[in-house]
This record gives C-alpha cells, sequence and structure tokens, in this order.
C-alpha cells in the first residue's frame, strides 16, 4: 500500500495544492499518495486558485485537476505524515487529535527546511503578485528535504 501525505492549509486553494504537487512530482507514485486539505470550508470542491496553478504551470507541475476539500478527524488515521502551511493551521488540526500518536503525525512544513524554528508559508492569498513565486520557492525547497527523507525510509 502507498505511503500516504496530507499537505494543509486554511482554504485547500493556495498552498497546499501547491506543496500536494511539488511533493508528488518529486515521487514515484506507486509508492506514495500526496492529497491536500483545508481547515476551512469556503473552497470544498474548487479547482486551486488561478495564481497557484499559473505558478506551478511555470515549474512544470500540474495542479490544475486538484478539488477543495476540508480536514476531517478521519484523515489522522488515514494518512502517515500530515505537514501543515503555519502556525494557525497547526493549532485548527492539533485541537481535533484523540491521541499522541495522531499529534506526532503532525507537522510544520517549513521545520523540514529550518528545524525548531517554527516559521509559517505565509499566506499568499491576499498579499503580493510576487507571493505565489515565493511561496512555490520555499515549497519546493522543503519538498526536496521531505522526499529525499521518504524515499530513504520507505523505498
Ligand atoms: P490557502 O489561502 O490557505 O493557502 O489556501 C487561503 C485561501 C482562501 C482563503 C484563506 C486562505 N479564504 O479565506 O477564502
Amino acid at each position: 500500500m502507498p505511503l500516504k501525505i496530507l499537505m494543509v492549509c486554511l482554504g485547500n486553494i493556495c498552498r497546499s495544492p501547491l506543496a500536494e504537487g511539488i511533493l508528488a512530482s518529486k515521487l514515484p507514485a506507486d509508492k506514495f499518495n500526496v492529497d491536500s486539505a483545508g481547515t476551512g470550508s469556503w473552497h470544498i470542491d474548487h479547482q486551486p486558485d488561478e495564481r497557484s496553478i499559473a505558478i506551478a504551470k511555470k515549474n512544470k507541475v500540474d495542479i490544475s485537476n486538484q478539488k477543495g476539500r476540508q480536514f476531517t478527524t478521519s484523515d489522522f488515521d488515514a494518512f502517515d505524515y500530515i505537514y501543515v502551511m503555519d502556525n494557525s493551521n497547526y493549532w485548527d488540526v492539533i485541537q481535533l487529535v484523540e491521541n499522541q500518536e495522531q499529534t506526532e503525525k503532525v507537522k510544520l512544513i517549513l521545520n523540514e527546511l529550518f528545524p525548531n524554528e517554527n516559521m509559517d508559508v505565509p499566506d499568499p492569498y491576499f498579499g503580493m503578485p510576487n507571493g505565489f513565486d515565493s511561496v512555490y520557492k520555499m515549497l519546493d525547497k522543503a519538498c526536496d528535504i521531505i522526499a529525499e527523507k521518504l524515499i530513504e525510509k520507505h523505498c
């Protein structure tokens, strides 16, 4: 059975769809399954934000077929690793855990790149036009490290 990794942000239209597409592009599809979800419910069934689709496409990653969904408590057992984009997502998700095993699955994605610094992937939704480019770059670097670790551990 493939190992399952979930990327989580607030809306599931800007950051976590990018994280899903980027990580999936770095892993063999037969061994790993990458998905994403939002803690909020505004964008259920929506396509990712057009600016996320565009920056991914520029980097040869296609996220246009993704559909927004909301994080649910069943995700704790369905997924092996859960990466959240910022501290607010972290607390929203951690509030829902029922045991220590579930707690340990939840990690801030940028701690892979900057261990123990608890940094946020900034939400580009209302921000600067180049926000999507900088978010893409930081997620790409974090996903390089995640992919390397996962392949080493599970392949
Ligand atoms: P995301 O960005 O969490 O990176 O998908 C957001 C997108 C939409 C909203 C919030 C954050 N919203 O409030 O609609």
